[in-house]
């Protein structure tokens, strides 16, 4: 902590505030288009859908997704996260559709991939979007999920996703030593390169509901929850647990989540570790700011811009939100 003596009025905080070239010049945190990270639902629908619970987001069709890709492209968003909406006549109990090498994703990793290299492309690793009961693994006789035999499912799905092409796969899942065993399987399949991106500290929020609704995965899940993987919100120093264990099983970036309202986990984890940290403003974040704007009750572009950059100041160093389009938006204004 840097030491401050200052007296009235020989400071007077309000000099460096008046006006917007000197608040300019004197401002710790900015936000770019190089900070974002878009998520995009694909599903295997010949038209996109709207997302209910979401409004202004979509599930999209293979086309869609292209054209989307374009426009991250040129509005200079380096990353799209992607999370595959599956029939339910493909959800089975062990989910084994996750590691189909012709499956939805990536089949889209693919063709993301050749149409436009530039752009990094993430990729979720963990069952929920596959399974019939909607949990991230694979459950015994009493719906606990297993951890070890989950593991050996998701080292399959990871690899899949390298096979086709996709630059960062992001376990989001928290199932212990995934990322150990992810980095064993890369490692023997010569794939050096391919980056781990840990959900680290991944709360059991409800802010994750509007998602289970994109993905379909709500019904699935009915009564059950996710707690006995999951971190307990009430907790901050088990974050320091995870991810030392993440980094020591070579994660490349670790990730909090939800961001909003775990800013204090993002920013003492940055404090605390030198690895690149990441923030997802999940999305009932951005169904909580888009109800309130929608009601005229917020004005949208100033509480999205806020949240961000407040997220950006708090440590994260890429944000994933789904607002991303439109900040870039804003941004080039
Ligand atoms: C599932 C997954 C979830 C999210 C990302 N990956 C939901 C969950 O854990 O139930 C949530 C993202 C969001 O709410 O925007 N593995």
């Amino acid at each position: 902590m840097k030491e401050n003596f200052s007296h009235y009025p020989n400071t007077r905080m309000r000099r460096l505030r008046r006006t917007s070239a000197i608040r300019n010049l004197v401002s710790e945190t900015s936000l770019s288009s190089h900070d974002l990270i878009y998520p995009a639902f694909i599903t295997e629908s010949e038209e996109s859908e709207d997302i209910g619970s979401m409004p202004g987001t979509q599930r999209l069709c293979l086309n869609d997704l292209l054209q989307l890709a374009e426009k991250l492209v040129s509005l200079n968003i380096p990353a799209i996260a992607l999370f595959p909406v599956i029939q339910n006549e493909k959800k089975t109990v062990d989910g084994k559709e996750a590691f189909n090498s012709n499956g939805l994703i990536q089949k889209a990793i693919s063709k993301l991939k050749s149409q436009f290299p530039e752009l990094i492309v993430i990729s979720d690793v963990a069952l929920d979007p596959y399974t019939t009961h909607g949990q991230d693994g694979i459950i015994d006789e009493n719906n606990y999920v297993l951890n070890d035999v989950t593991n050996e499912t998701l080292k399959k799905q990871a690899l899949s996703h390298a096979e086709a092409g996709a630059d960062i796969v992001a376990p989001s899942d928290m199932m212990d030593g995934r990322i150990g065993s992810i980095r064993e399987e890369f490692e023997k399949n010569q794939f050096h390169n391919t980056m781990i991106l840990s959900y680290a500290a991944k709360y059991a929020s409800c802010f994750y509901n509007p998602f289970r609704d994109a993905v379909n995965s709500k019904d699935n899940l009915a009564s059950g929850d996710k707690r006995t993987y999951q971190m307990d919100p009430s907790n901050s120093d088990e974050s320091y647990r995870e991810v030392s264990m993440d980094i020591n099983e070579g994660a490349d970036i670790v990730m909090i989540k939800p961001a909003m309202m775990y800013q204090d986990i993002i920013s003492n984890i940055k404090s605390k570790f030198s690895i690149p940290v990441f923030a997802y403003q999940v999305s009932g974040e951005y169904a909580m700011i888009r109800a309130a704007a929608d009601a005229g009750y917020l004005n949208h572009k100033d509480a999205v811009m806020e949240s961000v950059l407040s997220i950006k100041r708090s440590g994260a160093s890429g944000i994933l939100t789904y607002s991303a389009i439109d900040i870039a938006q804003w941004l080039s204004e």
